[in-house]
């Protein structure tokens, strides 16, 4: 069993500065974690925590429910995936994969098994005679994580494994990193600022910032209900649009005002309850990209969560599936996710279609959620 939970975590290091401010996360064996966060936010120092490769200052580390915080990194029954790969550059592919093996005196006919298996998963049996230096960067990439495989270890840990990747191979390594997690189900701890990859590849996400977790939850979770507005614009691109305005009783409901330099208007809000008492003081309105399309994309819009409001056409980016418009809405510019179709054109105006139903709202001072 190689569930984690990192319990009440600290780290100072020790020139003084605090790095990590109390991180609590738990998951069970098997899952998917990722850590991600900007630069600086703490991940890779929480990530050799748990591997053993630093200290923790206060707080506790368990692995398959057992405190790890004094146990030595080889002794964790952990296998790690560096940025950098960490190859050796004099060593064949083979050599490389086999090393910890090696160290570990297993017997050499089982190290050939293990090799074998290794490759053959990872599409590299045709390289093991290489060294590092012969490989492309894809390649490296494999070796390594083959080195990470070779030990069959309780969890992986991964620090940005794919960031030294072009675009396009990135994306390919990402589904295979998914396939094998699929097919092995060894407990993974993933490290990246990358909000998609955060997205594609996690059973759970811990959203950090400052050494703090500002939220831990599964993908949609997060991508639907942020807790505040950090997560809120960190996860998802385009990004959340976030809409400044004053809160109106609108009927026997609440609603935003809004002014798009061609229309002023109120947007009815399916919030009452706790929207109530921010009547007449502002909000942030977030709102995802594609929640604001077009009447063609708008099927049923006469449901009542779809609300027409008219705005002048800033710039518009064709993305093939669906064309990017931009927008002003009280003096700030959105993005919405309309259909190619609808043949949005700069400068002129254009009637987009607001679907608040998973609207939610934040107090612009704490930047917390509110709704
Ligand atoms: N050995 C160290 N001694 C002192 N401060 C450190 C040490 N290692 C990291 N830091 C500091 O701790 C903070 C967090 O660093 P960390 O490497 O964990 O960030 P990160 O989230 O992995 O960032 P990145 O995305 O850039 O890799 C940074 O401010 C960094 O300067
Ligand atoms: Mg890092």
């Amino acid at each position: 069993m190689a569930s984690l939970s990192i319990r009440d975590v600290y780290k100072t290091y020790p020139n003084g500065v605090p790095v990590l401010k109390g991180v609590n996360i738990d998951i069970e064996d098997g899952q998917f974690l990722i850590l991600v966060g900007g630069s600086g936010c703490g991940k890779s120092t929480l990530l050799n925590m748990i591997a053993g490769l630093e200290t923790v200052t206060k707080g506790d580390i368990q692995i398959g429910g057992k405190t790890v915080n004094n146990l030595s990194p080889k002794d964790r029954d952990i296998a790690m995936v560096f940025q950098s790969y960490a190859l050796y550059p004099s060593m064949t592919v083979r050599d490389n994969i086999s090393f910890g093996l090696n160290i570990r005196k297993v017997p050499k006919g089982e190290q050939d098994q293990i090799v074998s298996r290794v490759s053959k998963l990872l599409q590299i049996e045709h390289l093991l005679d290489r060294k590092p230096g012969q490989l492309s960067g894809g390649q490296r990439q494999r070796v390594a994580m083959g080195r990470a495989l070779a030990r069959d270890p309780a969890m992986f840990l991964f620090d940005e494994p794919l960031s030294n990747l072009d675009a396009k191979l990135r994306i390919e390594m990402r589904s295979e990193i998914k396939l094998l997690h699929q097919r092995l189900g060894t407990t993974i701890v993933y490290v990246t600022h990358d909000q998609i990859e955060a997205m594609t590849l996690g059973d759970r996400i811990a959203v950090m910032k400052d050494g703090i977790v500002q939220q831990f939850g599964a993908p949609q979770e997060i991508y639907d209900s942020p807790s505040n507005l950090f997560v809120a614009g960190f996860i998802g691109a385009p990004p959340m649009n976030f809409i400044q305005g004053k809160v109106v009783e609108q009927g026997s409901g609440v609603g935003l005002e809004l002014d798009t330099g061609v229309k002023r208007g109120v947007l009815n809000l399916p919030f009452d309850g706790a929207v109530k008492s921010h009547v007449g003081k502002e909000v942030i309105l977030g709102l995802r990209p594609e929640r604001i399309t077009d009447t063609r994309n708008a099927h049923n819009v006469d449901d009542g969560k779809h609300q027409p409001i008219d705005v002048k056409v800033d710039v518009i980016e064709p993305t093939g599936p669906d064309t990017l418009v931009f927008a002003q809405v009280n003096g700030k510019r959105i993005v919405s996710r309309v259909h190619p179709g609808a043949n949005p054109q700069p400068d002129q105006n254009m009637s987009l279609m607001f679907d608040v139903s998973k609207a939610v709202l934040f107090d612009p001072e704490t930047e917390q959620r509110i709704a």
